[in-house]
């Protein structure tokens, strides 16, 4: 049948959501599937119907394609989509009630604190500093490629860090920085690939490390022992797991200098350009992205 590769939309991440969705397209294509390009922010979902499509590749990254309502839109309509469900692409948007499950599960993750932006009170920033640590990352509960993320080492920091991330959600993350090194863990259809570590000389991996900077380097495989290895990959499915991901998705980590691991966030519809990660680990696993973007169309039809 007709297949809708979704992509673009409204948050943040339209660029990336470009990117990847033009590379997924163009991959259908060329193995003679009857894809088509589907931007819900110039169309009605109700075109879904009347083009009459049969099933939904999500390719778009972010609030609106990721975090659940599409989802559970395309569910209403009868119309089979990829990756995670209603359940597993809310959660796994956001970052404080990831780590709240993680937690409660005993799943390594950075100790945080949270900010709302109702009753934030810029007296609490010391204190919180303190509390953890002097050197912190600042995230919007629910944003992706870094965007609205600050590395901060001082109070004052901390503040404007937090008034900037009210900017993208109301709810903000402050987390813990791990010193060390970062990972990341692709799943597809129940299975780890290959780890990739990731590496940059800017002050950490931000949106220009990850799609513009040529600087990054990535380590695919990523020298870890083929146990540490083995309980990445293990750690990578529990965190999906308990938060209801299926299909695909990938979960990103922190190494600290004692090598223990921690849990960053789940991505449900990670990115897929020339520059992403699952794709580089498909590689490594002798997948090439042709075989990939059919295994993720594939997850539609579970
Ligand atoms: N949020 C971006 C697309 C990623 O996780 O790759
Ligand atoms: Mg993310």
């Amino acid at each position: 049948g007709k297949v809708a590769v979704m992509f673009g939309g409204k948050s943040a991440e339209r660029e990336v959501s470009l990117r990847s969705g033009n590379a997924v397209l163009q991959s259908l294509l060329s193995q003679g599937i009857d894809a088509h390009r589907f931007d819900p922010a110039e169309q009605p979902l109700t075109d879904l119907l009347s083009q009459q499509f049969s099933r939904v590749l999500i390719m778009l990254h972010g609030r609106g394609g990721e975090d659940g309502s599409l989802q559970g839109a395309l569910q209403q309509l009868n119309l089979p989509y990829t990756g995670s469900g209603v359940l597993g692409s809310a959660l796994c948007m956001d970052k404080i009630r990831s780590k709240q499950i993680w937690q409660s599960l005993g799943l390594p993750t950075a100790q945080y604190e949270i900010a709302d932006k109702s009753s934030f009170d810029a007296g609490s920033c010391e204190a919180i500093m303190a509390k953890l640590g002097n050197e912190v990352m600042v995230k919007p509960a629910q944003e992706g490629s870094s965007i609205g993320m600050t590395r901060v080492n001082n109070t004052q920091q901390l503040e404007t860090a937090i008034q900037d991330a009210f900017e993208y959600d109301d709810h903000v993350l402050i987390e813990q920085f791990i010193q060390g090194s970062e990972f990341t863990v692709s799943l597809l259809n129940g299975q780890a690939l290959p780890s990739i570590r990731m590496s940059t000389p800017r002050f950490f991996y931000d949106y220009t490390a990850k799609y513009q900077a040529d600087t990054t380097e990535y380590f695919c495989p990523s020298g870890l022992s083929s146990e540490l290895e083995a309980q990445l990959a293990q750690l990578a499915l529990d965190a999906f797991a308990a938060l209801d991901g299926s299909g695909w998705g990938r979960i990103d980590f922190m190494q600290d200098k004692a090598g223990q691991f921690y849990l960053l966030e789940a991505n449900t519809v990670p990115g897929m350009t020339e520059k992403s990660l699952v794709p580089m680990a498909a590689k490594q696993a002798g997948l090439s992205f042709s075989d990939l973007s059919l295994a993720v169309l594939a997850t539609s039809m579970q």
